[in-house]
């Protein structure tokens, strides 16, 4: 695979699935002319309740085809894949680096009844990374630590807002607001696309906390153009990848990033006549 985008600074964004979309739209607001490569790992989603030797191997491989790409940073987007294979990600490669972890701190600094609750995959939820956030942030707050089945496969198929969506959300997030949560971190990158049904759910007295716009901000950080972007150069691109079916890929990935976008398949992908945008 070549570099679709030469001479341009190109940053590679994966999740496994769509859910890393949020992330990218994150980025792709703080900086318009960037160029992105987007891989979702649909043909493996989810994540959320395989082997850790099994995420450890996917993100390795599409963490490879970015840079084969020509991606100069990679955006881990997607928590699980995070916490269980980022540390190898770093020993092995030597582009930087962007990751991302539940938003435990911030919600425990603003719950006012000391509680809050953590939805997220079941992978993530049993990781050592939540379990060190609990202990380093957590002191003296109710920390309810929720696995979320299904969550992710509702945001696969663009199921955000049906009454079977609420129901489903409803059985898992009610008990939680029950227990007295006023602030919900939502860590998994899926379930920001089922904020609003899930906002729904809680009640507005209670606080949503997610972490993509943090990832923007670091990915800037990392590219060192904070200050510096020059609104001449070209708009920036994106270029959508699968490891699922793409025609599958195209309705869904439309929707979420809120315009028609072209998915291609990852083993297929045609260097720079396949960037939209
Ligand atoms: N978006 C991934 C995350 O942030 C979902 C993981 C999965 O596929 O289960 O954890």
């Amino acid at each position: 695979m070549t570099n679709p985008f030469p001479s341009v600074r190109t940053v590679g964004v994966f999740d496994s699935g769509v859910g890393g979309l949020s992330v990218l739209k994150a980025i792709r607001e703080k900086h318009p002319t960037i160029d992105f490569i987007y891989i979702a790992d649909s043909g493996n989603a989810p994540y959320g309740s395989r082997s850790a030797e099994f995420i450890e191997s996917r993100a390795s491989h599409i963490a490879d085809s970015l840079i084969d790409a020509g991606a100069e940073i990679i955006v881990v987007a997607c928590n699980t894949a995070t916490a269980i294979a980022v540390a190898k990600l770093r020993a092995k490669l030597t582009v930087p680096i962007v990751a991302m972890e539940p938003a435990i701190k911030p919600a425990v600094a603003h719950t006012k009844t000391g509680v809050i609750g953590v939805l997220a995959t079941e992978r993530t939820i049993e990781s050592p990374t939540v379990a060190r956030l609990c202990r380093d942030f957590g002191q003296g707050v109710n920390i309810l630590l929720q696995p979320c089945p299904g969550f992710v496969e509702l945001v696969e198929r663009g199921e955000l807002s049906s009454d079977y969506t609420h129901e489903y959300l409803r059985k898992t997030v009610s008990p939680l607001i029950a227990q007295g949560a006023d602030t919900l971190v939502l860590g998994c990158t899926h379930y920001v696309f089922l904020e609003p049904a899930i906002q729904h759910i809680a009640g507005p007295g209670v606080h949503i906390i997610e972490s993509s716009a943090a990832v923007a901000r670091q990915t800037m950080r990392y590219l060192g153009i904070e200050k510096h972007i020059d609104l001449s150069e070209h708009a920036g691109r994106e270029l959508f990848l699968t490891t699922g079916s793409p025609e599958d890929a195209q309705t869904i990935f439309s929707q979420l990033w809120g315009s028609p976008v072209e998915v291609l398949a990852l083993d297929n992908i045609n260097a720079s006549s396949s960037a939209t945008g």
